[in-house]
């Protein structure tokens, strides 16, 4: 009988202590998030952490970057990217979060690279980035959408969930049946180019993906990532580094050498 009841105080015991700890799974002592919670523009779900490491993989974020990102909870992915090296900041309109977020920053000794800014994501200037991390929704990655198209060419996007509409990933990946995108920001590069010695590079441009004409022949193999553009044409590869209304590179095949382009309209 007292073994019995002795099993049924240990079960009871260890039921409390999961519920603690479930209880317990987000936040701290002072404040505790409840998953799903209201936020300005969208609840509060935190991403799992081996999302975060392939979101900070895929976009290559070394001690060398500035990331933010944007609504960023309980600081989780900010506080990985700091532990990767980078300068890290979270922008988060709750200040509980903020708050919560600052004292995670301190127990993970990453006070000197993360930062966090009580903030709306529509009204902050991210524009130092570059890498961007979002966990939010399909309306609001759309309403991002032309901000993040106007930064630096070749600043890196990674979104878990929710893509960007029309302007394809470069490049998905699955982690315990969650998704993760990833985007370059491409070089703005519509328009017609002088090629010197060459002729007119007349291009079209979607997104990163582009077509055109040199000396008013088809271009192949057209490809934009970030702002490094290769092409073929007329037997010659040529491949450059986009720089405002300039372009520079190499051109190898029939003929090699370097290439430089202004652009006239
Ligand atoms: C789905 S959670 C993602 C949290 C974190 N990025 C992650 O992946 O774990 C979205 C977060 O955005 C915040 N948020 C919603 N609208 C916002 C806005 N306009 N400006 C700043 N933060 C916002 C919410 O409070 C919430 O913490």
């Amino acid at each position: 009988m007292v073994s019995l009841w002795k099993k049924f105080a240990v079960a009871l015991f260890a039921m409390a202590l999961a519920f603690t700890a479930a209880a317990q799974q987000h936040g701290d002592k002072e404040y505790q998030p409840s998953v799903g919670q209201e936020g300005r523009d969208v609840i509060w779900v935190p991403t799992p952490n081996e999302l975060i490491a392939k979101m900070l993989d895929m976009t290559k974020v070394t001690a060398n970057d500035i990331v933010y990102d944007l609504g960023s909870g309980d600081g989780r992915t900010v506080i990985a990217a700091a532990k990767r090296g980078a300068q890290a900041v979270g922008v988060e309109f709750n200040p509980d979060m903020v708050a919560l977020s600052n004292r995670s920053a301190k127990r993970e000794g990453v006070t000197d690279k993360a930062r966090f800014i009580q903030g709306d994501i529509f009204q902050t200037d991210f524009s130092k980035a570059t890498v961007i991390t979002l966990y939010l929704l399909p309306s609001l990655n759309l309403k991002l959408r032309p901000t993040i198209l106007d930064m630096r060419p070749g600043t890196r996007v990674a979104s878990h969930a929710f893509n960007m509409g029309e302007w394809e990933p470069d490049e998905t990946a699955q982690v315990d049946g969650r998704t993760a995108y990833y985007w370059m920001v491409p070089a703005k590069v519509a328009g017609t180019w002088r090629v010197e010695g060459v002729g007119d590079l007349a291009l079209k441009q979607e997104f990163q993906k582009i077509q055109g004409t040199l000396g008013g022949k088809p271009i192949i193999n057209a490809t934009l990532r970030g702002e490094t553009i290769a092409f073929a044409a007329d037997g010659r590869n040529y491949s450059g580094r986009v720089n405002g209304d300039r372009i520079e590179g190499s051109v190898s095949g029939a003929a090699s050498g370097k290439w430089t382009a202004a652009r006239t309209r």
